[in-house]
């Protein structure tokens, strides 16, 4: 396990996959490196490849506004993706993408040591709950890994497309906070 600054820097000098050929900026993640919630998205969009940072364009600002439903901010969670740098044209990211990065993701879950990890979207839900995760039936629902608490919700950029979502997600992140509440977290 890598420290955190060992961490930063072996990503920022990636060249493993070809996503870094096309991206502006490394997009490492932000939070507080001890929270107990954590957030995972699939990977950053244009805005985010622009300013090095997740989740900053119109799904982002959405993300925060469901994160301050449960009293959380970028202060007192931690946000990452699956992959660091900028799937061209937004597309899914291919599986040896995901397979080049997800050891920098497991890295940063080992420094935080999270409580709970809510996966944002089909993407990452298949990834880090069950490669057969259906993001509609199963949205909401916790299964324990590792010791850790996960669950998924649907993406807020899903949530942008079909307003219709949004009572289901309303329920999620109430589950969320149940959860904080229940497990101690600290926020
Ligand atoms: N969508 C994601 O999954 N991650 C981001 O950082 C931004 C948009």
């Amino acid at each position: 396990m890598l420290s955190w600054d060992d961490l930063r820097q072996k990503c920022m000098d990636c060249r493993s996959c070809r996503l870094s050929q096309t991206r502006t900026n490394v997009v490492f993640g932000v939070g507080c490196t001890e929270a107990d919630v954590m957030f995972v998205g699939e990977g950053p969009g244009e805005q985010e490849d622009l300013k090095g940072e997740p989740f900053v364009g119109a799904a982002g600002r959405l993300l925060d506004d469901m994160l301050a439903i449960i009293d959380l901010d970028r202060t007192n969670c931690y946000i990452a993706n699956i992959v660091k740098c900028r799937p061209p044209g937004n597309r899914d990211p291919q599986d040896d993408e995901q397979d080049a990065c997800i050891g920098f993701l497991r890295n940063q879950v080992e420094l935080i040591q999270p409580k709970m990890i809510i996966c944002l979207g089909r993407v990452a839900a298949k990834r880090l709950i069950d490669p057969n995760f259906r993001i509609t039936r199963e949205h909401g629902a916790w299964v324990q890994k590792g010791g850790i608490w996960m669950s998924a919700i649907y993406h807020p950029s899903a949530l942008l497309r079909d307003p219709s979502k949004r009572p289901e997600t309303f329920e999620d992140l109430l589950s969320i906070r149940n959860k904080i509440i229940e497990t101690g977290s600290k926020i």
